[in-house]
């Protein structure tokens, strides 16, 4: 099979990584040039290193390198089996580039995007034959996370989903089925996990170690919340969060912090600015949490079951069925447990009360409780 490509960015230079590793001949296209010659020297930097690891040996790096084929016109995709677009988050852009390449390729040619925030029908309808259209979202570094979602348009054919998850799922990755919702799992499950944090800290009941802390000593997450906007950027992160409020046309629940979107103006971006939530520049002291067990046990549930909440509406809104949305939390965002499997074990009662008590307090739709875990609870059921 032959795999095209499209932009040669972060994730299109992971994904050919990922489809040459996975044996197939893969073509890489950028419509700039110093792009391709970056994304050569880095699949060479990182088979190199891989062989340096003991991961392959040295002819499986070559072998890999030598099926990547960096090509400087869209029209050298005309064999291709399955083309993954990876240029800027622009839709405009993406609809010009999905009309230019069914030109090139054949008919039976499997289209996707790895957009993060797009809707996939938009996309696709650029296309005359939009059936073979759909999103096949990749985590960043690809190579090494496990989870891709899969996602569908309206338009998009049973036979092409099946197709796609099949080839992926055969590339060693774990696939998940997503509707064409803002955000598709994992960027709209995992919002609270930023949004409730800031909230918070707005309000003055921790400061930003006490709730990291909480987070990782007490929820067992691997990173805390700020120390992970810090590793991804406040400023993606931010753009993330605005994209999905905006895309649920204002839903309260997913509202961006004024917080966050300063630390973006003030340019404390996180680990890559040298400054965000922490200070990164060398000798800097941090200031300790406050490691006071149960106001740091409050903090960790009142998030969590803000998370559980979002998983269980993803839910019952059909966004994904149960495993594939706890699938994609573990493996997605390497949360500790699954957000449904994490409610039974809590009760689902808990969680009701939880988001109760803050919607009676706050008055604010940003804490109505999912309507599904009201009936569970009320039925006395659990989500396995
Ligand atoms: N970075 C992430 O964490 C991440 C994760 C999942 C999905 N995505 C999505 O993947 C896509 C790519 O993201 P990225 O981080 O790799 O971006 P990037 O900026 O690293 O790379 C984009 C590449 O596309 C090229 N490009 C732009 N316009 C083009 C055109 N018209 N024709 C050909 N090439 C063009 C650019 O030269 C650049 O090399 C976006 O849709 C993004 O939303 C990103």
């Amino acid at each position: 099979m032959e795999v095209g490509v499209f932009g040669s960015g972060s994730m299109g230079t992971g994904i050919a990584q990922v489809a040459a590793t996975a044996g197939h001949d893969v073509l890489v296209y950028d419509n700039n040039p110093d792009a391709l010659t970056r994304a050569s020297n880095k699949l060479q930097k990182i088979l190199n290193r891989l062989v340096e690891k003991g991961r392959m040996d040295d002819a499986e790096a070559k072998a890999i390198f030598g099926r990547i084929y960096f090509v400087e016109s869209r029209f050298d995709f005309k064999n291709c089996d399955l083309v993954i677009e990876a240029i800027i988050e622009n839709a405009e852009i993406k609809k010009m580039v999905f009309e230019e390449l069914e030109d090139v390729v054949s008919d039976k040619t499997i289209l996707a995007t790895n957009t993060s925030s797009l809707s996939i029908a938009s996309v696709a309808a650029a296309c005359k034959k939009p059936e073979r259209v759909l999103g096949i979202h990749f985590f960043n570094p690809a190579p090494l996370m496990k989870l891709v979602e899969i996602i569908p348009a309206v338009q998009t054919s049973p036979e092409v989903t099946q197709k796609a998850k099949d080839i992926i799922d055969s590339w060693g990755k774990l696939t998940v089925l997503a509707k064409d919702t803002p955000g598709f799992i994992v960027n709209r499950v995992a919002r609270p996990f930023y949004g409730e944090a800031l909230r918070i800290y707005e309000e003055g009941l921790a400061d930003i170690p006490t709730i990291d802390w909480a987070m990782t000593e007490i929820g067992g997450f691997r990173m805390g919340p700020f120390t992970l906007m810090d590793y991804i950027g406040n400023d993606i992160n931010y753009t993330v969060t605005e994209t999905v409020f905006t895309a649920f046309y204002f839903d309260p629940r997913y509202k961006p912090a004024f917080t966050q979107k300063r630390m973006a103006e003030a340019g404390r971006l996180g680990r890559k600015s040298g400054r965000g939530y922490y200070n990164y520049t060398e000798d800097a002291e941090n200031p300790e949490p406050n490691k006071n067990k149960k106001a740091g046990e409050q903090i960790m549930w009142r998030i969590v079951i803000m998370l559980i909440n979002e998983a269980a509406d993803a839910l019952y809104l059909n966004v994904a069925n149960r495993d594939d949305i706890d699938l994609a939390m573990t493996k997605g965002v390497n949360y500790p447990k699954g957000l449904l499997k994490w409610a039974d074990e809590k009760g689902i009662q808990f969680c009701v009360d939880t988001m109760d008590r803050l919607h009676s307090e706050y008055l604010e739709d940003r804490y109505r409780c999912s309507p599904l875990l009201r009936r569970m609870a009320r039925d006395g059921k659990t989500f396995y």
